[in-house]
């Protein structure tokens, strides 16, 4: 099962690029831009990963996305992802990335645009991997903010397919965000957001009702409201889980607590995913390799998971259609 899982293909579609630094990428950037890190060795960085909430995760990840300065990190950092996800058999990816976290500090929106787009040209020219990028707004900013690094986004529309919420998510409803959302969709761009990760399910109904979102990022805590749970049902909205992040951050006590596959039963639009995986202990395949071990996930579970990373991909319908082909002959193949 472990191989199949492995070798299925599959899509990942929440992925913050920032969170798949590893610490010895983190430590050789920091080394070429001169910049000192609160650790001295990888080790060190390691044993600094024990959070309490998503807060505590928040407030180490800006610290260490504070190394990339060049096109070229911005490149590299994307690359070992992207060799990450042939390794792993992810053939299309939908990645995050957080222009605020880099323009704070002085970097050129145009450098971070370059050094991630390029990387992902050369992924599907190597690998043939398929991607496209999201850009997130930080919540606990203000809402102007927001507003400027969407103007500012706009001239890279071919390079951009939506934007998204994430940061901080208590404190800093959707609403705070519906005339960014407004321009945005006015702008040709798709929406996502993260809510009901820490925040209640009232954030679920904003995200869908006032941002328009395609997807709700996380979402686990839609099971407290039965009529929101409906809701997510009838319309088929995805929502992108990472298991092992909600374990990592408290959102869950362990991965035998978790509830994606009381989700997935209920015939919601579940996928997995990793959110930060340099950070939490994994990537995609060891978040599924967690279902299995920990939650007896079988291969039925496996394949329908992967099946709604597809059709849940903001790819063309031909193109989901034809890898959603290419894996129940993979699951048939198993048999
Ligand atoms: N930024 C990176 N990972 C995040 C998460 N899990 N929730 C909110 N913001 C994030
Ligand atoms: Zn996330």
């Amino acid at each position: 099962m472990i191989d199949f899982l492995k070798n299925m293909p599959k899509a990942e579609l929440h992925i913050h690029i920032e969170g798949s630094l590893e610490p010895d990428l983190m430590f050789e950037i920091a080394r070429r831009n001169q910049i000192s890190l609160p650790y001295a060795n990888e080790k060190e960085v390691r044993n600094a990963y024990q959070f309490n909430d998503l807060q505590s995760f928040l407030d180490i990840y800006y610290k260490g996305a504070n190394v990339l300065k060049t096109k070229q990190d911005f490149y590299d950092m994307t690359w070992a992802y992207l060799a990450r996800c042939h390794d792993q058999n992810i053939v299309h990816t939908e990645l995050f990335f957080d222009p605020q976290t880099h323009m704070d500090h002085g970097v050129d929106f145009d450098v971070i645009i370059n050094g991630i787009s390029r990387a992902l040209e050369d992924g599907k020219k190597a690998f043939n991997i398929t991607s496209y990028l999201v850009l997130c707004f930080l919540r606990h900013l203000s809402a102007e903010s927001a507003m400027k690094t969407l103007v500012r986004a706009i001239d890279y529309k071919q390079h951009i397919i939506g934007v998204g919420l994430d940061s901080s998510e208590m404190g800093h409803p959707p609403e705070k965000f519906i005339n960014v959302f407004e321009r945005a969709l006015k702008e040709g761009f798709l929406t996502v957001a993260h809510a009901g990760e820490e925040g209640p399910a009232e954030y679920i109904w904003q995200a869908l009702d006032l941002l328009h979102v395609k997807r709700i990022d996380h979402g686990i805590r839609c099971m407290e409201d039965p009529d929101l749970t409906m809701r997510l049902i009838e319309e088929q909205v995805p929502l992108t889980v990472c298991p092992l992040s909600n374990v990592k951050l408290n959102v869950f006590d362990e991965i035998k607590a978790h509830n994606i596959l009381e989700l997935l039963d209920k015939n919601l639009k579940v996928t997995v995913n990793s959110d930060d995986p340099a950070y939490f202990g994994g990537y995609l395949n060891e978040n599924y390799i967690v279902l299995y071990n920990e939650l007896g996930m079988d291969k039925g579970q496996a394949v329908r998971l992967a099946k709604n990373s597809f059709e849940s991909s903001f790819l063309p319908l031909k193109d989901k259609l034809k890898q959603v082909n290419i894996l129940e002959n993979y699951a048939d193949e198993s048999e």
